[in-house]
């Protein structure tokens, strides 16, 4: 059988950062509580003019220049974002007319910060069962546009970003093992209205407009953490493995804390967690594959290592994959 194996990766942030003592001039709050509440430092803001395609399209030439493929090659683009341009054309589209991907198909996904992981593990059936050869997984997010910076629950969390990796059929490494699971009944806890009208969560909002990122952040911390825990274990036990087995956990950037709560329960050594959360926020769907670059580039993920991705997020969602670089 064949698997999904990474042949190139790339990412792109936009040029603006925004420090927490830019926060601090913007509402009531300051670095020490950011710092200490949740890791993060500073976070990338896209331009009045720039949005998720366009970051999406700089990673994905990225991913291919690594990868030394033709875009031609590419069978299918699955774009994970939470933050599309349109609702039609996807950005999945925006981005195949971009690259020149002339002979892929090209969907969007949406299980919000979940959404790379979702994407990978789809790609993994597609090249298993044979369907595609080749896939490129997009995941962009431009959250700065839906999020309100007079809201200093939400406005200190969240940048901008994306990532991409390009699979292809390989005969051995790759996407070994994967689970992905959603507890719908719980979505309540993480909202952004689309084109629903509903006053209910307009009324949640300081701004009064439902359009903006509103979530209970005390119950999806909770969430977070066993999440995270039950889906790294779950997948090592499918594995036949345990997180001694694993050379590098690449979590979901959301909060420190949160990485920190799950780390300990798992009870894998610190020195293997992959965290830039300091650096970039919560980037959504594309925390993880920056993060996953970022470890290959710095050298700390090598070629062959067991690194398992891990996340959670908006749905609620949650899913996990060991792969074999
Ligand atoms: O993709 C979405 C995924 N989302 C997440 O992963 C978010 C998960 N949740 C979290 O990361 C945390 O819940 C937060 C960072 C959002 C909040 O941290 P917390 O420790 O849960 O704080 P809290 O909401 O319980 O608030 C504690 C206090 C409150 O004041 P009072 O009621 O104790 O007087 C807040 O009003 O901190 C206050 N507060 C702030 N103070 C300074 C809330 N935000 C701020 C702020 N600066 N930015």
């Amino acid at each position: 059988m064949k698997r999904a194996g990474i042949i190139g990766m790339g990412y792109y942030v936009p040029e603006k950062v925004l420090t927490n003592d830019d926060l601090e001039k913007m509402v009531e709050t300051s670095d020490e509580w950011i710092v200490k509440r949740t890791g993060i430092k500073k976070r990338r803001i896209s331009a009045e003019n720039e949005y998720s395609a366009e970051m999406g399209i700089k990673a994905a030439q990225k991913a291919i220049e690594n990868a030394k493929i033709n875009p031609e090659d590419i069978d299918l683009i699955i774009c994970a974002t939470t933050t599309p341009d349109y609702f039609t054309p996807s950005n999945a589209c925006i981005i195949q007319k971009n690259i020149n991907a002339v002979n892929s198909a090209a969907v969007d996904m949406n299980s919000a910060c979940t959404g790379f992981v979702s994407a990978c593990i789809m790609t993994q059936q597609f090249i298993e069962t044979g369907y595609y050869k080749t896939v490129l997984v997009v995941a962009t997010e431009a959250l700065s546009k839906i999020t309100d910076f007079n809201d200093r629950k939400t406005c200190i969390l969240f940048g901008d970003g994306a990532g991409a990796v390009v699979f292809t059929a390989c005969d051995k490494g790759g996407i070994i093992q994967s689970h992905m699971g959603a507890k719908g009944n719980l979505g309540h806890n993480i909202t952004g209205l689309a084109i629903r009208k509903d006053a209910d969560e307009d009324a949640k909002r300081l701004s009064g407009d439902g359009r903006y990122l509103w979530m209970d952040g005390s119950e999806v911390l909770k969430f977070a953490v066993r999440a995270m825990t039950d889906a790294t274990n779950k997948l090592m036990a499918d594995a036949g493995l345990t997180v001694d087995d694993i050379d590098y956990l690449v979590p979901h950037q959301a909060n420190v804390r949160i990485i920190d709560g799950a780390v300990k329960r798992l009870g894998i050594d610190p020195e293997k967690v992959f965290v830039n959360i300091a650096s970039y926020g919560n980037m959504a769907a594309a925390s993880v594959p920056v993060a996953l670059c970022e470890a290959m580039e710095s050298g700390k993920i090598k070629k062959g290592d067991k690194v398992v991705i891990v996340s959670f997020g908006g749905g609620l969602t949650w899913g996990a994959a060991l792969i074999e670089m």
